[in-house]
């Protein structure tokens, strides 16, 4: 692959709310150095109510398009690898695409390929603008990563979302070389029709370093350099210390070009497709140098590896800080108990909600139609139809609506009314548990969340509410 196409903006999602293993390890009657030291894990991140892989890509998206100065107009495809969709039909790029401003004429797509997703998603924007078919992509990676209680996976849970925008030219990180292996192994894998894998765990371990060896071979084999890190998928931690002994890592290499990896793994568990683009961006906040090479090995069950080497180009340090670090949402943590856990798989009511009035800080943002009769919110780009009432036979106006990136809160109550009808009030919801953490005046950062889900088989409303600016 050229030299000259690849990386220019990365950005991470990581939820806020973490189990601690000790507790889960207690409460399951396991020793925790099984967690801790066994697996290489201390904490579990798990999505807050009102969000999904849809709503984590976005805020993945966004950080990653802010640090690029990329307009979402100019990009040309949308990818996003996940195994976590909210729709069996509807793809999560389609839906981050309008929410972003992305135009019409963007290509979008989904990638279901377990962990290796987010790779192939890299992949696929690097093909299509070599190609010349577009001058941008956002590659995108998002997951939920989910076993029943008690099965030996789920101390391993997780959750994150991760994304590159791919250019050509003047990029911050080249992709080098890039190699793809892969072969019909079931070792893991989820029915349509069912919500939890089928895993033969030690047998996925062997899948995993099989694929792992036979890409890192092959990448060899091109006599590219020696690289300066190392990026595993990590399902936990452990993995990549197997994966670096089978490649002929020595114990003064893993410590220095692999285990800085494992502070993203130790705070997340495994967030499937994210994982490893997840890592490279820890490598590329923290660790590099102009000039350096990262060899990131993905593997995604099913089975299938695919290599990139990313070459170094600029000095990133300037970048960083336009947009939250991964650091940022590693830190940002409120830690829960196994019995929120529990009861949040049971889907956990929240209820009353907190509603208020905004004014815009920003001229930049996202645009929304709502259908003035029922409230129900709708992409600007799509039909200007408000679904739900013209299958009724009627036909209400639809009233353009901005909601800016930042904003400053003018009032806000509690409220047990429905989302849309708080909405078509001018209202919007803000994201906090309790009334008293909030102040009129006080600035505030746009989140796309799970507005509204309508039962098991219905549309799920995707659009902003508001949580406060750090
Ligand atoms: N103190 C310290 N270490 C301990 C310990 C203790 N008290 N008790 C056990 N250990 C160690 C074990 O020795 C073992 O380490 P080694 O592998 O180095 O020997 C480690 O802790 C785990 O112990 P077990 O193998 O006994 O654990 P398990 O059988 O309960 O579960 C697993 C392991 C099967 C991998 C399980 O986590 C699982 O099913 N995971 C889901 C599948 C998975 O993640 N597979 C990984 C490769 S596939 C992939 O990567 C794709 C993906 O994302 C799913």
């Amino acid at each position: 692959m050229s030299k000259i196409i690849g990386i220019i903006g990365w950005g991470s999602y990581i939820p806020s709310l973490r189990l601690p293993l000790t507790d889960l390890a207690k409460a399951r009657n396991v020793d925790p150095k099984k967690y801790l030291k066994g697996l290489i894990l201390e904490k579990m991140a798990l999505p807050q109510p009102y969000e999904d892989a849809v709503t984590m890509a976005f805020e993945a998206a966004k950080n990653a398009l802010d640090r690029s100065k990329v307009n979402p107009e100019d990009i040309g495809i949308v990818v996003v690898g996940t195994e976590s969709k909210p729709y069996s039909v509807k793809s999560v790029a389609g839906i981050i695409k309008d929410l972003l401003g992305c135009s019409p004429y963007a290509y979008v797509g989904d990638y279901d390929a377990a962990c290796a997703g987010g790779i192939q998603a890299i992949v696929t924007c690097a093909a299509f603008i070599k190609s010349g078919l577009a001058k941008f992509g956002l590659a995108v990676a998002s997951d939920i990563s989910e076993y029943e209680f008690y099965h030996p996976g789920e101390p391993t849970q997780g959750a994150g979302a991760a994304a590159f925008v791919i250019g050509k030219g003047n990029v911050d990180v080249s992709i080098e070389n890039f190699v793809a292996y892969s072969t019909d192994t079931n070792d893991f894998f989820r029915r349509s029709e069912e919500r939890y894998p089928f895993v033969y765990g030690h047998f996925s371990e062997e899948a995993y370093l099989e694929h792992v060896i036979k890409t890192h071979e092959k990448i060899v084999s091109t006599r590219s350099p020696k690289p300066d890190y190392y990026a595993f998928h990590l399902p936990f931690g452990k993995m990549a210390l197997k994966a670096s002994k089978r490649i002929g890592l020595d114990d003064e290499e893993v410590e220095r070009k692999v285990k800085p990896s494992f502070e993203v793994v130790k705070a997340t568990g495994n967030q499937y497709a994210a994982s490893i683009l997840n890592v490279v961006i820890h490598f590329l906040e923290n660790m590099v140098n102009v000039g350096e090479r990262i060899e990131a090995i993905s593997y995604g069950s099913g089975a299938q590896s695919i290599g990139i080497i990313f070459k170094v180009e600029h000095d990133l340090k300037k970048k960083v800080n336009l947009a939250p670090t991964l650091n940022h949402y590693l830190r940002k943590s409120k830690l829960v108990d196994v019995k929120y856990y529990e009861q949040r798989r049971r889907n956990l009511k929240e209820k009353p909600l907190i509603f208020g009035k905004i004014e815009p800080n920003s001229t930049n943002g996202v645009k929304r139609f709502i259908c003035e009769n029922c409230g129900m919110l709708l992409s600007p780009y799509t039909i200007k139809k408000c679904p739900r009432c013209y299958e009724k036979g009627e036909n209400f106006r639809l009233r353009e609506i901005f909601y800016p990136f930042k904003a400053k809160l003018l009032s806000f109550e509690e409220t047990e009314k429905d989302v849309f009808e708080e909405m078509l009030k001018g209202k919007i919801r803000i994201l906090e548990e309790e009334t008293e953490n909030l102040k009129v005046g006080m600035d505030l950062k746009l989140k796309v969340i799970k507005l509204k889900v309508e039962g098991k088989n219905g549309l799920i409303h995707y659009g902003p509410a508001y949580e406060k600016q750090e």
